[in-house]
């Protein structure tokens, strides 16, 4: 681990200092002369370096000598003693030359006269490269054979190709088919080509009527079919002489330093392969670079980064004949393998503050790195509560209330954010119930209203226009017995609905609960039917379109401190559109509720919630459970227990004992009559929630105004409280009469 950090170290300082001490340095051409001062150093393309050169006192000696002719274009220069053009000089030791091809053509087995039949090279001072060239042979009725001398010695080799159709020739490919190639013994000074036809061209010539013979340089020629038809295109061949200075060796040519060829900064390389005639040759020493017989110049390593090993080129030091690599003052290292450090007293202290900088820069990377997680996340969020918001049919809602802007009753469309404040992230302890709707919660608003706010568990999307309709009609009830939908937020994944806190539970437990039970009089009660009837007659006919509950029960009848009760639920209500007034449904409601005619032929009507209301009252006038195990299996449902109480005349028998039978007999007599009707297994055959409201209520009145002598003060009363609603005068005669019960 220290290590490491200290590796890092040295590599952030190397940077440093590569920024610290670079300096722009204009890199210069390796520009030498390579001809004499004075000297033309080329001839057309061909440069022409000393110790060749064209005019007097520019080459070495005759052998050297260059004529440039320039009367061709571009101008062509010839070597002067063998009258062979030059194509390219190297200083290496070599002279690139262009040589005839000699060949031989028939026509009808008769020779055609050519040119270069035969053809003899002398190369005066210059001799073949063996490793370079070789002699080739091309044609398909062909022999040729080199003669050549290497000093007084002389050789004959060659080679023959016969073949008899086009097949047997590969492109490419010089081995016999059509084309022959044999190596050169080194040192040929002199030679002559010659060629031969072993049946004058008779069987081939349709493909190859030409026999030629060549020596050419690697590279410089290359085999085909198309040279077989036709090699008269091809007229020179580059080959590859080697050239050497005098005809002594190094040691004998450097005593005699006036005609020593090697210059300043060079040394003298004998011929490699000496033979009659030796020479030698200059090159320049390492570190320099030129033209060894004029002079070598010493070669800026430093500005060539191939040429040296420092690690930077600030480090390097150009020196004569070499270069140096080497630390600024006060940091030690060889600038190469070890990199520049300060020296040892400062590098503690330098270590020390690099590791700083570095934890400085990895601390300032993190943060920038939470940073920007932290905001991928919050944008991913805002996108996911849009997405949400649409799903959920925001945007209709929206549209909605655009539409009824004037209207004050609208909901309101909370943010997920201001119900999480609410309900401190939907704490577990805020949760005041929980069913298979889902759960509610208790809510504080900043604006200190107390809240309940319903989170569903699942929402059918298609649905989504339904739910959102819904929202808005109920939130445009106000009735006091209706509990009030402030309004909703679409921005989670399933919507959630705020409505008003109803502080004091639920009916159901008012009348489970013993000591709660107790204190529930016959009035309380029948001001809690009568409020009930009055918010769903409101709902089946003065809201539009009517609203059909469809889970009526006594859990979803909410009580206030003042015991007035408050609808609530309406998480399965279905609107009723105007033309039907039965729809196919999926069966939904409770066991114990619900409407036996609706369960056998799924088609929900506003009795349904007549039949509920019924056992509703049931409940209240028995406070009995609408479920009960101990009851035998045919009165285990509470209504048929109770429809068969009164069939057998057993109804003060049923009744809870919290009420005061003997004081409210006429009453309670009646409202179980109600609940029968209610009861009716045939919807047509109950009454409508209207009638049922307006009998309660009358019985109500009756018991509030036990004086009321007048039944038309009783239905101003009664048009007070219900404006919209048309009254339908019960064909029931009590509901106008008052029962003399309050004295
Ligand atoms: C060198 O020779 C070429 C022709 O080969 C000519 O055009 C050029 O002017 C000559 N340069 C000098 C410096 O003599
Ligand atoms: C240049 O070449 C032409 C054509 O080959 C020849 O006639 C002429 O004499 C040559 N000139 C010199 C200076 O060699
Ligand atoms: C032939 O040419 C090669 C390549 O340029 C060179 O290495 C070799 O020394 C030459 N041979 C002689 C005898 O100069
Ligand atoms: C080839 O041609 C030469 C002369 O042109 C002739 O003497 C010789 O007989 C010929 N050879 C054959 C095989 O035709
Ligand atoms: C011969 O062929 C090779 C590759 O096919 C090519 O690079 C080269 O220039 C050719 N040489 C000549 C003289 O055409
Ligand atoms: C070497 O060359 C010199 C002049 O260039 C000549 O006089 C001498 O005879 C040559 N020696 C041999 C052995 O060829």
């Amino acid at each position: 681990m220290v290590l490491q950090t200290i590796m890092m170290a040295q590599l952030i300082l190397v940077v440093i200092l590569a920024i610290l001490f670079s300096r722009i340095v204009v890199a210069s051409a390796a520009a030498f002369p390579i001809a004499k001062p004075g000297c033309n150093s080329s001839c057309g393309d061909v440069e022409i370096p000393y110790p060749f050169g064209m005019t007097e006192g520019c080459y070495l000696d005759e052998p050297f000598q260059i004529i440039c002719n320039t009367s061709f274009n571009p101008p062509k220069p010839i070597s002067q003693l063998s009258e062979i053009d030059v194509a390219r000089i190297s200083l290496e030791g070599q002279i690139h030359v262009l040589q005839f091809v000699a060949r031989k053509c028939f026509s009808q087995s008769s020779v055609v006269p050519s040119k270069h039949m035969v053809t003899t090279f002398s190369l005066a001072k210059f001799t073949l490269n063996h490793t370079l060239n070789k002699f080739t042979a091309v044609g398909c009725d062909t022999y040729g054979f080199i003669k050549g001398f290497h000093g007084v010695q002389g050789y004959t080799t060659g080679c023959m190709s016969i073949c008899y159709s086009t097949e047997e020739v590969v492109d490419g490919i010089c081995s016999g088919g059509g084309c022959c190639q044999t190596s050169i013994p080194k040192g040929t000074s002199e030679f002559s080509l010659s060629v031969g036809s072993f049946r004058n061209h008779s069987v081939v010539e349709n493909f190859n009527p030409c026999s030629s013979v060549f020596v050419v340089e690697q590279g410089g020629f290359n085999f085909s079919m198309d040279l077989l038809r036709d090699i008269e295109n091809v007229n020179k061949l580059p080959v590859a002489l080697d050239w050497t200075i005098g005809n002594e060796t190094c040691e004998i040519a450097q005593k005699n330093l006036d005609t020593y060829a090697c210059q300043k900064n060079s040394k003298c390389i004998n011929d490699p392969e000496p033979d009659s005639y030796p020479g030698y040759r200059c090159s320049c020493l390492e570190g320099y670079e030129g033209n060894p017989y004029i002079a070598c110049q010493d070669i800026d390593e430093c500005q060539d980064e191939n040429l040296n090993t420092c690690t930077f080129k600030s480090l390097c030091k150009n020196e004569i004949g070499g270069y140096k690599c080497s630390c600024p003052n006060g940091y030690q290292g060889d600038g190469k393998i070890s990199p520049c450090l300060p020296k040892r007293k400062n590098q503690q202290l330098l270590v020390t503050r690099i590791i700083a900088g570095i934890a400085l820069v990895t601390a300032a990377l993190l943060a920038f790195g939470s940073w920007l997680y932290f905001e991928f996340k919050r944008r991913k969020l805002i996108i996911e509560k849009q997405k949400f918001f649409q799903e959920n049919g925001g945007l209709l809602l929206q549209q909605e209330l655009i539409k009824q802007k004037d209207c004050t009753n609208i909901a309101k469309i909370f943010t997920a954010k201001e119900l999480e404040k609410a309900t401190n992230n939907f704490d577990e302890k805020r949760v005041i119930g929980q069913g298979s709707y889902g759960t509610v919660y208790k809510g504080n608003l900043t604006d200190c209203t107390v809240v309940a706010i319903k989170k569903s568990r699942v929402v059918d999307r298609s649905q989504i226009d339904h739910f959102i309709n819904e929202v808005i009609v109920l939130s445009q009830i106000n009735h006091k017995n209706v509990v009030k939908l402030l309004g909703c937020c679409l921005e989670m994944e399933v919507p959630l609905l705020v409505y008003e806190f109803i502080n004091n539970g639920t009916l159901f437990d008012h009348m489970q609960d013993k000591a709660k039970a107790s204190v529930l009089c016959w009035h309380t009660r029948l001001r809690v039917a009568t409020e009930t009837a009055g918010a769903l007659s409101y709902l089946h006919s003065a809201a539009s379109p009517p609203i059909i509950h469809r889970d009526i029960k006594s859990v979803n009848i909410l009580l206030d401190d003042k015991y007035t009760a408050k609808v609530s639920d309406f998480g399965t209500s279905r609107l009723v559109p105007m033309i039907e007034s039965e729809i196919p449904t999926m069966v939904q409601g409770t066991i114990g509720y619900l409407d036996p005619e609706y369960l056998q032929t799924s088609q929900l009507t506003e009795k349904s919630d007549v039949y509920s209301f019924g056992v509703v009252l049931v409940e209240l006038l028995t406070g009995k459970k609408v479920l009960c195990f101990d009851r035998s299996a045919r009165e285990r449902s509470l209504a048929s227990y109770f429809l068969s109480s009164i069939k057998d005349n057993r109804l003060f028998e049923v009744l809870d004992d919290n009420i005061d039978t003997e004081r409210n007999a006429e009453q309670l007599k009646e409202v179980a009559m109600l609940a029968k009707r209610c009861l009716n297994v045939k919807g047509e055959d109950r009454p409508t929630m209207k009638e049922v409201a307006l009998e309660l209520e009358g019985m109500s009145l009756s018991t509030r105004h036990s004086w009321v002598q007048h039944p038309a003060t009783v239905l101003e009363e009664m048009e007070s409280l219900l404006s919209d609603v048309t009254i339908i005068l019960s064909p029931k005669k009590h509901v106008l009469l008052p029962i003399n019960d309050g004295r």
